[in-house]
């Protein structure tokens, strides 16, 4: 592997005491900008060290390494010894020679003037800005100083990092074992949640109040959000449609502002995807696409971060084609591969204060929904009084599909049924089947990953209100119990269109072939899979897998 130069701005310092040069730096500049009054002003801030990448430490092991953005950008997974052999996350970019920093500066600021209107709307942004960047250098070259084509090649990466990228958090964003980053405060490092590390800290420091404060704005205008002292906190999707929820200055955070970046995943999880991250089995899995084809209703528990977002549309590629579905959510985080599909999005307020001018709830769009006589109606996560209107169109036999954060089914029920979810205890049956999603620690590392997320328990809810496991997760084996045989819903289902228990056992192991046929060949992708079950449908592709598919032991 070709070596990298170190990033530009390490220093071999605490970023602590970074923190503290600076402000050292900024009054030494302030009184000397006092003594020279008139001179130039307004420019301290440029000439202090904005953000701050730590050097690898000497003794570091280093356990992992890659590239994100090869040859420009890599990361280094390390074991500190001083922090007792914690992980860290090292950000290691290449470094711009003295000259080269100079010409991207100036490029930058020229492009900053300069930068003209792409002549086609659909022209991409990061294609525009380059060739422009080009077209100034050019025009410019003269006072640029000379910028040969490999330098050329760096200047990219940075003008790419810095004006169209996340900046100081490019390559974490760029990274896809990333799955979120987060900064308390001024000083503090930047931490990750990496998918095979999970939380540990990176080498890079914001360490200037004033450049924090700043880069929130341009997070949030990115976003097309307003940030300020008089609306310091922000909650807005990125580009990219990462979620972003950050404050401002300290206003309300007095360690300075803050942020996290929830990181989304452009190719959804599908259903094979999650069969193979062990997070289900397969009969699971079948289970679930018989129970979604007789519209029954389904809710997914879980803490933060438990997948149940991801889970929720794993499950959408199971859908029959042809279904209409419309999905009901605060920010867009599903992605449901079928045509007959509506994507509700809530908006906020637009009004000032308390008054709720112009905002359209979850609620509003549930309602609003109801009138399109969808078969699905899919709420990204219930939260408030849409709960209440959700159930109402489950009662009128829409399927639903939604997520609720609680750790256990009995904090399930009691959250929808207490403010502000209101749902009836006599609609709570209504939720035909609940699955409880966890993020555990497993027996035996699967992948070389220590943790996963796994579907602990699936309980089925009858009419009388009694609940009945139906599966559960083994953490010793990190294997599944499933009594499938034994569900009243599916016999229910088998009953209503005059089938006989074998019929559904056959049928549900006719679809683990279907789903096992797609793992061994290794088709993930969310639209293959939702293909191949439309072909499972619509034609005869699998009669030979149905003719090989074994017969399910009979219950006794
Ligand atoms: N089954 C899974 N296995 C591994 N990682 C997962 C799984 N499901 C989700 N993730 C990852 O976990 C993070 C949180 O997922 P999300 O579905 O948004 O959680 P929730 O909705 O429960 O807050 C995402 O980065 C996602 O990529
Ligand atoms: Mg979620």
């Amino acid at each position: 592997m070709a070596q990298v130069p170190q990033p530009p701005s390490i220093v071999k310092l605490d970023a602590k005491d970074k923190v503290k040069e600076n402000a050292k730096e900024k009054k030494k500049e302030e009184k000397e900008q006092k003594g020279k009054k008139g001179k130039k002003n307004g420019k301290e801030n440029e000439k202090l060290e904005d953000v701050f990448f730590s050097a690898l430490p000497k003794d570091a092991q280093i356990l992992d390494e890659y590239w994100v953005s090869e040859p420009f950008a890599r990361v280094r997974i390390i074991s500190v010894p001083e922090r007792g052999g914690g992980y860290a996350y090292y950000i290691d970019e290449t470094l711009l020679e003295q000259y080269e920093q100079k010409a991207l500066d100036k490029l930058v600021a020229i492009l900053g003037k300069e930068l003209s209107p792409p002549e086609s709307s659909n022209m991409e942004a990061k294609a525009h800005v380059l060739e422009e960047a080009r077209r100034l250098l050019k025009k410019y070259k003269s006072s640029l100083g000379k910028v040969e084509e490999s330098s050329w090649n760096k200047l990219q990466y940075y003008m790419e990092r810095d004006l169209i990228g996340f900046g100081p958090i490019n390559v974490i964003m760029l990274d896809p074992l990333i799955e979120d980053c987060s900064c308390d405060g001024v000083g503090h490092p930047v931490y990750v949640w990496h998918r095979k590390y999970e939380s540990i800290p990176t080498n890079l420091t914001i360490v200037n109040k004033a450049s924090f404060s700043n880069f929130i704005i341009k997070l949030a205008h990115f976003a097309g959000k307003h940030v300020s002292s008089a609306f310091p906190i922000v909650d807005a999707m990125l580009p990219g449609n990462h979620r972003l929820a950050a404050t401002y200055g300290e206003e309300v955070s007095p360690k300075g502002s803050t942020f996290t970046v929830r990181k989304f995943r452009e190719q959804p999880y599908s259903i094979i995807d999650l069969i193979e991250l062990g997070t289900l089995s397969i009969e699971m899995a079948a289970y679930y696409w018989l129970i979604l084809e007789s519209r029954l209703t389904l809710v997914i528990m879980g803490g933060t971060a438990a997948g149940k977002t991801s889970a929720l549309n794993a499950l959408a590629t199971l859908f029959k084609p042809g279904l209409k579905i419309i999905t009901v959510e605060e920010t867009a985080e599903l992605n449901i591969p079928h045509e007959n599909w509506v994507q509700f999005i809530s908006r906020e307020s637009y009004g000032l204060g308390t008054a709720k001018l112009g905002s359209i709830g979850l609620f509003d769009l549930v309602k609003t929904s109801l009138r399109y006589r969808p078969d699905y109606i899919m709420v990204g996560e219930v939260r408030g009084e849409e709960a209440f209107v959700l159930f109402q169109a489950m009662a009128t036999g829409h399927g639903g599909l939604t997520t609720l954060h609680a750790e256990n089914l009995d904090y399930a029920i009691k959250r929808l049924t207490s403010p502000p979810m209101n749902v009836a205890p006599a609609y709570i049956p209504l939720m035909n089947v609940a699955v409880l999603q966890e993020r555990v620690y497993l027996p035996k590392r699967v992948g070389g990953v220590p943790f996963g997320r796994r579907m602990r328990y699936v309980w089925e809810i009858y009419k009388d209100g009694s609940s009945k496991v139906i599966c559960e997760w083994d953490p010793v084996t990190d294997s599944y119990n499933a009594q499938i045989e034994e569900s009243k819903h599916l016999a229910d289902i088998a009953a209503r269109i005059g089938k006989t228990r074998n019929d559904y056992l056959e049928e549900l192991a006719r679809r683990e072939a279907v789903l096992q046929w797609m793992r061994d060949r290794k088709i993930k992708d969310y639209k293959e899979v939702a293909k191949i079950i439309t072909q499972y449908y619509m034609s005869d592709l699998f009669t030979q897998q149905e003719k090989a598919a074994p017969t399910r032991a009979q219950p006794r």
